[in-house]
């Protein structure tokens, strides 16, 4: 599987560092072009290259890292998503009305399949050591197609954390939206990583 970050600052490079702890290839991109993410490549490992946004696009799972008034911009132009998955690790500014923020990213990457996750935390606790004792730190995910958030939830998983499935974006995006949801920086232990 391969994977890509698009926006790699604080978070991205977070989820990019437990990514490749994990062993997975990935494509990181940014605003500036590869040439401004090698030095961060280079600390990542031969497992990250950078990449144009483009590039990071054509991944299998795609996690979108930017700030919420860089999504549109970071989303214009990409070729047809053709069903592969979108991470969406973004937060808005304030709670839009109406609508989750992330039902707002999905409308921007038609044909994507859309998970929203890694929002939850911030990155020192992104990349801190999920053996938390006997548990595993938690991360949430919601989406509304079943087997994107299977995958999501095998990947998150695989870094060492317990995925917990909230559902829907409608129901499990509003419980993970920040601001206005409850689950934003509550840092949770599961004692099982069964599900
Ligand atoms: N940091 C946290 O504690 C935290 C926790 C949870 C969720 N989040 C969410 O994660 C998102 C990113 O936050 P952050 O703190 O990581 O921000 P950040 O450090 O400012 O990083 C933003 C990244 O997005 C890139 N970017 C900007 N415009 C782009 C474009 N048009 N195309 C591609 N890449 C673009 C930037 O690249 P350039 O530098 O080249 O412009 C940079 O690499 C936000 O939505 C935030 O709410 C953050």
């Amino acid at each position: 599987m391969k994977l890509g970050i698009i926006g790699t600052g604080a978070l991205g490079s977070a989820i990019a560092r437990d990514l490749v702890k994990a062993g997975y290839e990935l494509v990181l991109s940014n605003s500036r072009g590869p040439d401004s993410l090698e030095d961060v490549a280079l600390d990542l490992g031969p497992l990250a290259k950078p990449g144009t946004v483009r590039d990071a696009a054509a991944a299998d799972v795609v996690f979108l890292a930017v700030r919420w008034n860089q999504v549109k911009s970071a989303l214009t132009g990409l070729p047809p998503w053709g069903g592969r998955i979108v991470v969406d690790a973004t937060n808005p500014v304030a709670a839009p009305a109406g609508r989750t923020s992330s039902e707002i990213v999905a409308s921007l990457v038609p044909g994507a399949r859309l998970v929203k996750a890694f929002n939850t935390l911030p990155p020192p606790l992104l990349l801190a050591d999920p053996l938390k004792g006997e548990g595993h730190r938690v991360l949430f995910l919601s989406g509304d197609d079943h087997a994107a958030r299977e995958t999501v939830a095998q990947l998150i998983e695989s870094i060492g954390f317990a995925p917990i499935d909230l559902g829907t974006l409608i129901e499990g995006g509003k419980l993970q939206q920040d601001p206005g949801g409850p689950l934003p920086r509550l840092d949770l232990v599961k004692f099982s990583k069964s599900r």
